[in-house]
């Protein structure tokens, strides 16, 4: 299960919140990030689809941006082995540079890949060029691009009129489910199936998590405390929220709430004002050498959320042999012992300093639990929505840079 200590939030009131006309605000606006939990058809086709090619490729290989790869890309970092390369390996290609594309080609065996073109909208130009570079490789090679990609898209949009041309197989994002929010659709399930996570259990966590954000009591409400801490501390000026799992699996999670929070929350309320959270991904305990400086001397301005798995699976001893005092205290402690340590320890100086910090703690690291980090996170972010008076789940402001483009191109 997960817990979160809110012990260094001061002044934090969990009384007197009226949550159930903000969970009537939220459903208001008929999003299907929550409910796209209980879509058993779609499970099935994606075990389906997975049990069908399974060892049929040593490659897996996602293209697509923002929403439509940093969940894949945090399945994969978080429950996957860092040093073994299982097969088949998943590789997203989350960008467009040609130095990155061209060593992915030179390294992949075409005949042994499979390409899933991701895109909830069908036009993305990123994931179109890569999608036609890719494409017109695999039929250079003399291969039948029907079984070297499955896509998965929305309703309309471009991408679905070439995969119907092409027969190339298709998976659906459900059109009530924002990109960036809809790592528990196909878009992240069947690359993590494809490379043997459990999602039935990744979904059933995120479903323990769905019921606790939907109640109506802010005890059980996990997202409302969470969303409630970030929105007090943004009004006191500490607008920037450094997310610091202490666990390098979780570092690309940090990485996938940076877009959630940042996409969701930057943006002009409903009197106009310009409103919105700073994601700061960090990781403890590298970040402590690193940008732990700012946090506990720089600006005031930082909420950080730490991150704390209480048991890695394993846990190993440090050996001291030498009797010195830099190093006596050491002594029959394991990596573990360090690391809670170092956690507490930077969580305490951070309090010290009037810095307002909270940690959440899950039990251990497997898809149940990453399952109800998501929701965790995904129900904060639709609370923090109302808390603002705006729409957590458009994003006008990136459309301009998407016009101008293509006007330079044109
Ligand atoms: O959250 C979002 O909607 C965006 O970040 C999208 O995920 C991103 O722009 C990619 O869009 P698409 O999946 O339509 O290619």
């Amino acid at each position: 299960m997960i817990s979160l200590d809110l012990n260094n939030i001061p002044d934090l009131n969990l009384d007197g919140h009226d949550v159930p006309r903000f969970l009537e605000q939220i459903h208001a606006r008929k999003q299907g990030f929550y409910q796209v939990l209980d879509d058993e058809d779609m499970m099935q086709q994606i075990l389906d689809y997975s049990a069908q090619v399974k060892n049929k490729y040593q490659n897996i290989v996602v293209l697509g941006i923002g929403g439509s790869a940093l969940g894949t890309i945090t399945l994969r970092d978080s429950l996957s082995n860092f040093f073994v390369q299982d097969s088949p390996r998943l590789h997203v290609l989350e960008n467009i540079d040609p130095a990155f594309l061209a060593e992915a080609l030179q390294a992949l065996d075409l005949s042994q890949t499979l390409f899933i073109t991701i895109s909830k909208s069908g036009g993305t130009p990123e994931t179109l060029a890569q999608y036609s570079f890719f494409a017109d490789e695999v039929k250079k090679a003399g291969l039948n691009i029907a079984e070297h990609f499955v896509n998965i898209t929305g309703e309309a949009g471009l991408l679905r009129k070439i995969s119907e041309e092409e027969n190339i197989p298709m998976f659906d994002v459900p059109e009530d489910v924002g990109g960036r929010f809809s790592v528990l659709t196909p878009v992240g399930l069947l690359p993590a199936a494809l490379i043997g996570l459990d999602i039935q259990k990744l979904m059933a966590g995120a479903r323990a998590m769905r019921d606790a954000f939907l109640s109506e009591n802010i005890q059980e409400n996990l997202a409302f405390q969470l969303a409630l801490v970030q929105f007090n501390c943004s009004q006191k000026g500490q607008s920037q929220n450094v997310l610091m799992p202490y666990a390098t699996k979780l570092r690309t999670f940090s990485a996938w709430f940076a877009q959630l929070l940042a996409e969701s929350t930057g943006k002009i309320d409903e009197t106009g004002n310009h409103v919105g959270l700073t994601p700061v991904p960090a990781l403890g305990v590298t970040d402590q050498h690193s940008q732990l400086q700012l946090f506990a001397q720089g600006p005031n301005d930082k909420l950080v959320i730490f991150m704390r798995v209480k048991n890695h699976g394993t846990d190993l001893n440090i050996p001291v042999e030498i009797d010195h005092e830099k190093i006596n205290f050491l002594k029959n402690k394991s990596f573990q012992d360090l690391l809670d340590a170092e956690q507490r320890a930077t969580a305490d100086t951070l309090a010290e300093g009037g810095r307002p910090n909270m940690t959440i703690e899950i039990d251990q690291l497997d898809e149940a639990h990453l399952g109800q980090l998501f929701l965790l996170f995904e129900g904060a972010t639709a609370f923090l929505g109302e808390m603002f008076h705006i729409n957590a789940f458009d994003q006008p402001g990136v459309e301009r840079s998407k016009v101008l483009t293509r006007e330079y191109l044109s």
